[in-house]
């Protein structure tokens, strides 16, 4: 049968200590995955302890920072340890870097790619050697990545994080395994929690929706990018943003003509 039930798999969620994340894993684990929810912190953090998961589902905590290597290395070995493979991951963990064109500095640059982009690839790379035919993988890009957002590095982070998508989806489709990319507009998260009223008020304007969006909204299109009934879906973009990335900035045109 076809359906968003994920029992028996098992999914792998980074920087799922707060926010989106966290909401994908608790979605997860509801679903009846057995989710491997993973942060910086060593104790699993309190978003995550609302989760009820359902029958057969199972909510686990690792340390795991996404730019390290030989964390990704140690992850997998502690889930072959186990005997288990890994059918799901989610590429969540990121962080957003405010400086504008003229300000940026190398190591702005450097320490979001570091997080956003190399914490994705180095996630596939150790994953998907545990991961077989069915398996999924979705990266959270963002509406940064399909437009000119104004934070620089971190709108850069993002693009290039739809290029890795792009060529993951290519390689590893052969192998019956699909990598999608979700791109999140405004969410209310502890990420957006600190934005300037003129930031947030601005962005309203360019959302056809008119309102922010939830971490469980993100979360159900995570939920449907595992499941099998996304079977068929690969290298798909999907913005969950209220419609921001659609109009390609007409938005404000036809608002001035109503
Ligand atoms: N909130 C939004 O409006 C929005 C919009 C577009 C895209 N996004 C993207 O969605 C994802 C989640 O964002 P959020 O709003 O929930 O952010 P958040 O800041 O609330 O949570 C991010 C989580 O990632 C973790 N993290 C940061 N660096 C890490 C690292 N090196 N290793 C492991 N974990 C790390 C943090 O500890 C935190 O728990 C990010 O990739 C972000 O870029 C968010």
């Amino acid at each position: 049968m076809v359906s968003l039930q994920l029992e028996g798999r098992t999914v792998v969620v980074t920087g799922a200590g707060q926010g989106q994340g966290a909401a994908e894993a608790r979605l997860l684990a509801e679903a009846g995955a057995r989710v491997i929810a993973t942060d910086l912190t060593a104790d699993a953090p309190a978003g995550l302890a609302d989760a009820s998961p359902a029958l057969g589902g199972e909510l686990l905590y690792r340390r795991l920072d996404v730019s390290d290597a030989s964390g990704w290395s140690g992850l997998a070995g502690w889930i072959r340890s186990r005997g288990w493979q890994v059918d799901g991951l989610v590429n969540n963990a990121g962080i957003t870097q405010r400086s504008r064109l003229l300000d940026a500095s190398m190591a702005d640059l450097q320490k979001v790619y570091d997080v956003n982009v190399a914490g994705s690839l180095l996630g596939i790379q150790a994953l998907s050697l545990l991961m077989g035919s069915g398996a999924s993988i979705v990266n959270v890009g963002s509406v940064a990545g399909l437009t000119a957002h104004y934070p620089v590095a971190y709108t850069a982070s993002k693009w290039a994080l739809r290029g890795l998508s792009q060529v993951a989806a290519m390689e590893l489709g052969p192998r019956g395994i699909r990598v999608n990319t979700v791109h999140p507009g405004f969410i209310e998260t502890p990420m957006t929690a600190g934005a300037k009223p003129e930031f947030r008020q601005a962005t309203l304007a360019e959302t056809p929706l008119g309102r922010s969006g939830s971490v469980e909204e993100v979360a159900g299109v995570v939920l449907f990018l595992l499941s099998p009934l996304s079977s068929f879906v690969t290298g798909a973009e999907i913005p969950v943003d209220g419609g921001q990335s659609g109009h390609g900035g007409a938005k404000s045109v036809s608002d001035a003509l109503r």
